[in-house]
């Protein structure tokens, strides 16, 4: 009969009226995963790009704890001068140049290119002229 033909139509446009919304739906939900995941591949999370940047940025060179591995064992734990001569007041006659150029060449019995890394020295020497 046309009538129940008509209610069977109905049921099959219903199953894949439903089946259409399930699929556009899950279509959105999949096309959003797939920017997500391109947006990652193609920006990925800042964080990383600043330890990037951290690590191209010249490291922070800890004076105090460089003196004391290196000159430590003539200068004194403190400055205060044991084989090689107090340091306390070095800022006062010499000034940081002067220093790196001691740290470089050495002086007396001073030997030289106890450090090697510029960055050390300059940093030491730095360190040692603001002791006035
Ligand atoms: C082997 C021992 C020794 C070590 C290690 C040493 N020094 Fe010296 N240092 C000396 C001696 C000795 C003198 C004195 C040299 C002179 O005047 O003839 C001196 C002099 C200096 C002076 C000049 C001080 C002044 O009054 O003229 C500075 C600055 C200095 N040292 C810094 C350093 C630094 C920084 C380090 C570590 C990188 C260092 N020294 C490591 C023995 C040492």
């Amino acid at each position: 009969m046309a009538g129940s033909n008509f209610k069977k139509d109905m049921n099959q446009n219903d199953v894949i009226d439903s089946a259409k919304g399930f699929f556009t739906s899950f279509g959105i939900l999949f096309l959003v995963f797939l920017i997500a995941l391109v947006g990652s591949i193609f920006f990925p999370p800042q964080h990383g790009e600043q330890a990037g940047g951290g690590a191209t940025a010249p490291a922070k060179v800890d004076a105090e704890s460089v003196f004391k591995t290196t000159c430590a064992g003539c200068h004194g734990q403190n400055l205060e001068g044991i084989t090689g001569p107090n340091l306390t007041k070095v800022g006062s006659i010499l000034d940081a140049a002067a220093i790196e150029n001691i740290i470089k060449n050495g002086k007396g019995g001073m030997p030289p290119g106890m450090l090697k890394k510029n960055d050390e020295i300059k940093a030491v020497a730095e360190w040692l002229a603001a002791k006035k």
